[in-house]
């Protein structure tokens, strides 16, 4: 039984420090490790089967647990029964949405909208935490390169300034400006580091990145978690040069704790410290604790080899006391920062109607602003009401309320979700006849029967809404595909459905980009929808009919074809940079040419050098004209400012939102740079018919990266600047950074 004056932390000392030390020093070592142990709690009678080991100390976190009644029967025991009184950590992943789903995160990414991402993460974070909840494992910040990988619909994008702008907002939303707010939770950002880089797309792959790549591409979304305060840090699955990230002293140590500083949580992923044995690095789970916690894992997730083999480690000197007390102190610390010793049970009001709504409310937006239009022949979209009599509404997607959520929505409530078809049927109203054929039941589905009936639906009606894509189960962890195509037999449906001659308009929905080249012509129109969540229906709806203009852009390469993988924009220029004029096609080589490279460049012979949309891209159903570009000064020095103006018309007949986007390339560099690199970027609303000057600076940090001898900082030299709608545009313009320039 506990002793209550051990237990009664009310009157905790005024120095966090001080409290912490004195709890370590009270602590026995079995207690210590205690700490160090998160594990898998999703059964139904956890409080029954984990309340002795959690009265012993030897349990710091749960996950998977979403019971409130279990989960505050366990902490009951932790704060009452056990000797201390150390409340637990409950982790579960929050990643978009909690029973109201907002988009994907690459979804919301398209949105490049830090402060819709932060509101979507702070829904989430209050959602969770009425169930007891108050650690999520998101942002995701991976870069990814390679739509295969099913965690793409995961992560924001393949580029280090968005992915750490929108990863930052979601810290900041999820913990708000005080964690120990009871409707905030604490963040991790993960998969420190690489894990997007998996080989080949494949999940928990090995990764190649050579250390250029990994400080100017792969950290930097990290850094910008960390400066946006993220409590937590969980190592990725994969090996990294030669030694697994989760027990790589390099990453977690060097890097993460000396160069940055980050006092916070490490977390393992879900058993990676035993994984290290798999991987081949260590032979014993024993040998695998002893790696993982030298190199830095404060937290074993589930894999018990901490609680099993650390005292027999700290025993034979194998680990030190003090580095254990080290890990202990920063999950107390944790702890400490969500107000757990005060208020272990962080009671968070029961919802409300008007909450629910403003929640949904929230998430229609999010989806609205998550839709990328990326085709619209002869501005077929939006479609007018009152010039409809009927519509065809057909595919496997249009009704589908689970899948429409995407990936990680353990905690959904479908009953929420609204779909396409129901909300199309609601904005339609009586006057426009809609004709549903789902054609195929599942988007895997190769079972054609059901074409003649979506044929003769569509010749029936004055325009098609296609619905395809991707169910939520073909993306995610562990689902990567090698054939990134519309599965089944949707590229059928979609040359069969052409025929009917009808506005065909196509309305996809998945979890990574797909190579959408072979139905591309056929589509008069498509509103790519990434899985939009609960609101996926009354958000397309508003976008279909024009109550809304798709504003999106795509935070990721679109490839044309799975061969071109992996294509990104901000790639490096090579030594023969293909150029329009240097690609030739297959069918420009002469039959018995002889072998020539002269004049060659990089380029594939069936799919040239550009992707199907360049990063950045999205269509709106307006136009806008970028024009007047402007830089304050041609030369700048390193204190300098550098002031740039664009002005931008939209001149079309619609109000609408463009998303500006500035990049710069630096010409020389003590290592290559890349062609392009995203640098700011802002959201404008303009009205039809009106002009404003947006306006960006640039200081000699945003021209900084890792150079050859692993300093930060800018050179000086050439510049070039774009600002434009998209990575493959944009009006240009030139400036050089001196170091002999002051003002
Ligand atoms: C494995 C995943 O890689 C990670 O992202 C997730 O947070 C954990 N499982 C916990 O579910």
């Amino acid at each position: 039984m506990a002793d209550a004056l051990d237990r009664d932390h009310e009157a905790m000392p005024a120095s966090t420090q001080t409290f912490i030390e004195t709890l370590i020093s009270r602590m026995t070592l079995r207690e210590k490790i205690g700490q160090l142990n998160q594990i898998n709690a999703s059964e139904p009678d956890a409080a029954t089967l984990y309340a002795d080991e959690v009265r012993c100390g030897g349990i710091t976190a749960i996950i998977n647990q979403v019971d409130r009644t279990v989960i505050d029967a366990l902490q009951k025991v932790a704060v009452e029964e056990s000797r201390l009184g150390i409340p637990l950590l409950v982790g579960r992943d929050v990643i978009h949405g909690f029973e109201t789903i907002a988009p994907l995160p690459i979804g919301q990414a398209s949105s490049w909208n830090p402060d819709l991402v932060e509101a979507c993460a702070e829904r989430a974070a209050l959602d969770a935490g009425r169930s007891g909840v108050n650690w999520t494992f998101a942002p995701m910040v991976d870069i990814c390169r390679d739509p295969r990988w099913g965690r793409v619909a995961e992560c924001l994008g393949e580029d280090p300034y968005l992915a750490g702008q929108l990863g930052a907002a979601m810290v900041r939303g999820f913990q708000g400006q005080d964690v120990s707010d009871p409707g905030r939770i604490a963040a991790c950002a993960k998969h420190f580091v690489g894990y997007g880089a998996s080989e080949g797309g494949r999940d928990y792959n090995t990764t190649n990145i050579p250390e250029n790549e990994l400080r100017n591409i792969f950290l930097p979304p990290f850094k910008a978690c960390l400066d946006a305060g993220v409590a937590s840090i969980m190592t990725s699955f994969g090996d990294f040069d030669g030694v697994p990230a989760t027990g790589n002293e390099y990453l977690l140590d060097q890097i993460l704790r000396q160069e940055w500083g980050f006092d916070g949580v490490v977390v393992s992923d879900w058993d990676a410290i035993h994984q290290l044995c798999v991987h081949g690095i260590t032979e014993t789970d024993c040998d695998a604790a002893e790696m993982s916690a030298r190199a830095g894992v404060d937290v074993d997730m589930v894999s018990r080899s901490y609680s099993d083999h650390l005292e027999t480690l700290i025993e034979s000197g194998k680990v030190s006391l003090e580095q254990v007390d080290g890990m202990v102190a920063r999950i107390l610390g944790l702890k400490v920062a969500l107000g757990l010793f005060n208020d272990p049970y962080r009671r968070v009001g029961e919802e409300t109607t008007s909450s629910r709504n403003r929640g949904l409310d929230l998430v229609k937006q999010a989806a609205i602003e998550s839709v990328v239009l990326l085709k619209n022949h002869e501005r077929q979209l939006p479609l007018t009401t009152s010039k409809l009599n009927s519509l065809a509404v057909i595919g496997p997607m249009a009704d589908a309320p689970m899948d429409q959520l995407g990936t990680w929505v353990f905690d959904a409530d479908v009953s929420r979700s609204i779909t396409p078809l129901r909300a199309l049927r609601d904005r339609a109203g009586d006057n426009v006849k809609i004709r549903h054929v789902a054609a195929l039941d599942t988007t895997r589905s190769r079972d054609t029967r059901a074409f003649g009936d979506a044929v003769a639906a569509a010749a029936a009606s004055d325009a098609v809404l296609l619905f395809l894509g991707e169910e939520a189960i073909l993306s995610g962890e562990a689902h990567c595909r090698a054939d990134i195509s519309l599965p089944g037999a949707q590229e059928d449906l979609v040359r069969e459905v052409r025929a009917a001659g009808k506005p065909l308009i196509g309305i996809i929905m998945a979890g990574r980009p797909l190579t959408l080249e072979p139905v591309l012509d056929d589509l008069d129109a498509v509103l790519y929808a990434w899985h939009p969540g609960s609101l996926a229906g009354p958000a397309l709806a508003d976008l279909i009919f024009g109550d809304a203009v798709p504003s999106a852009k795509l935070p990721v390469t679109f490839p044309k074809m799975v061969g071109q993988i992996p294509i990104y924009y901000n790639q490096k220029n090579t030594g023969r940079p293909a150029t329009d004029e240097s690609v030739c096609l297959i069918d420009d080589i002469a039959v018995g040419a002889e072998q020539t490279s002269f004049g060659m460049t990089a380029f594939h012979l069936d799919a040239g050098h550009k992707p199907l949309f360049p990063f950045g891209f999205g269509l709106s159903y307006t136009n806008f004209e970028y024009s007047d570009l402007n830089l304050s000064r041609d030369v700048i020095g390193r204190q300098d400012c550098l002031d740039i103006s664009v002005s931008l018309t939209n001149s079309g007949h619609v109000d609408a939102t463009e998303i500006v986007q500035l990049y710069i390339r630096d010409r020389v560099g003590s290592v290559t740079r890349p062609v392009r690199e995203l640098k700011k970027f802002t959201r404008i609303k303009i009205a039809a018919g009106q002009s404003r000057t947006v306006k960006f600076q640039l200081t000699e940090n945003d021209l900084a990266f890792t150079r050859r001898d692993r300093s930060f900082g800018a050179e000086p030299g050439r510049f070039d600047l774009w600002v434009g709608g998209d990575s493959a545009s944009g009006l240009e313009a030139q400036f050089a950074l001196r170091e002999d320039v002051t003002t």
